[in-house]
């Protein structure tokens, strides 16, 4: 089998990435190591930036999104007891849309398989060879048998533990790295959501209160980097997230817990993002840690990049976008883990001393006091990942 450019991962990445492929021309198969229902199952992030829903609206993909997902226009962050609210439309003239990653991946899917597109599952890829010459060939297992494909280019959208990174030399790659002592436990639940996307600094931890539907809370606390599961027992959930939420009545609703997960917190930048025929993009390049909700959305913006480079290329044979997408990507993917790093210090506990702590707070004060402070956070959190399609 032989295509232009070969991708291997079907998260957000790899699946925009060949939608935008498509929208110029341009041929692709897509390798992903898991099943269909895996990949569609796997719960993570939940906010889309302007530019994500922009892409989405572009290719056509954006109906149920729309139909299902909700405009969110506000933002809180509480300390203290005290909440600032951050007027997203007010502040940046833009608003983020809240629309679970796992339904962006099945409109994705669905419209891949719809067209008759190839997107192979279960067919994990072992090997890359040939980046450095004139022709790749890509192996992988299918269905008990060793295959091969063969392209012009290769994207690797596997995620952090991918082969793609892994293929780069070592002598190439430069990887920068900060991983946290903490992690966070998310759950969702059959429960009203509060109104706004709610962050909360409390001398507990940090917690958080979103939303997947007008009856789905998506519920998250800060804790040790090697909690387990097991030992969080609803009522054990529930109670301390008032008590984080600084919830003396009754304003966050509980309800049945359906799904429990556990996410590492890390910063993780690798650079270059291509290497010859090969290029990295997504977590696969790079990830940050999730208060700021930016990692889906820089996956996005990775590959947005990618395509109109790929996209000059097969029209007209300059590869100048190709040349740049490693330096044009990198000093965006450092702002966004700037931002990540900076909302994660502010809003978590740390192994604070009194100083530390107070110096926290006193960071807080000045952002409820400042409309300028609170404007640089929302511009950012509405916009930060906005590329030149
Ligand atoms: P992925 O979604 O990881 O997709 C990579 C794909 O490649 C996978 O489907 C994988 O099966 C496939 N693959 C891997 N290796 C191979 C191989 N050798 N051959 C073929 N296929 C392969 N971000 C937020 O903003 N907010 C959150 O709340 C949040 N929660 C998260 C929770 C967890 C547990 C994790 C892991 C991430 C979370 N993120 C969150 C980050 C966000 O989900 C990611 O940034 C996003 O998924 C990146 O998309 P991607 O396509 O680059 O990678
Ligand atoms: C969600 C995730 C985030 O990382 C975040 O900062 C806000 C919301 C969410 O899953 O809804």
């Amino acid at each position: 089998m032989h295509t232009q450019v070969a991708i291997i991962g079907a998260g957000p990445a790899g699946l925009f990435l060949s939608h935008l492929l498509k929208e110029k021309g341009i041929e692709s198969v897509i390798l992903e190591g898991r099943s269909r229902d895996y990949v569609e199952g796997r719960v993570r992030a939940g906010v889309l930036e302007a530019g994500t829903i922009d892409t989405m609206e572009r290719l056509g993909l954006a109906e149920r999104m729309h139909r299902e997902g909700m405009v969110d226009n506000g933002l809180d962050i509480r300390f203290n007891g005290r909440t600032i609210h951050f007027d997203l439309p007010a502040m940046t003239g833009r608003s983020v849309m809240i629309y679970g990653q796992q339904e962006v991946v099945k409109d994705l899917i669905a419209a891949r398989v719809n067209a008759n597109d190839p997107l192979i599952f279960e067919a994990p890829v072992n090997r890359i060879e040939g980046i450095e010459g004139d022709k790749v060939t890509v192996h992988y297992e299918h269905a008990g048998t060793a295959k091969t494909l063969t392209c012009d280019y290769v994207a690797g959208c596997d995620g952090f533990h991918g082969v793609g990174r892994a293929s780069m030399p070592k002598d190439v790659l430069k990887t920068f790295q900060h991983v946290y002592d903490f992690a966070w436990f998310g759950i969702l639940a059959r429960a009203r959501p509060l109104h706004e996307m709610t962050y909360s600094n409390h001398d507990r931890g940090f917690a958080l209160c979103s939303r997947r539907s007008l009856s789905v809370s998506r519920l998250y606390l800060q804790v040790p980097a090697d909690e387990k599961i097991e030992n969080w027992s609803d009522d054990r959930f529930w109670s301390e997230l008032h008590t984080r939420m600084y919830d003396t009545g009754n304003e966050i609703v509980e309800g049945e817990v359906f799904q429990r997960d556990l996410a590492q917190l890390r910063a993780f930048v690798a650079e270059p993002m291509r290497h010859g025929r090969l290029f990295i993009a997504g977590d696969a390049a790079h990830i940050v840690p999730p208060t700021g909700a930016k990692g889906l959305n820089a996956a996005v913006a990775d590959v947005r990049v990618l395509a109109k480079a790929l996209g000059e290329f097969y029209r007209n044979g300059s590869t100048a976008g190709i040349d740049t997408y490693s330096r044009e990507c990198v000093e965006r993917v450092w702002r966004v883990v700037r931002y990540s790093t900076h909302m994660s210090a502010l809003l978590h506990r740390f192994d604070h001393t009194p100083m530390d702590r107070n110096l926290q707070l006193a960071d807080l004060e000045t952002l409820s006091r400042s409309r300028a402070a609170q404007t640089a956070i929302a511009e950012q959190y509405v916009a930060l990942n906005s590329v030149k399609d």
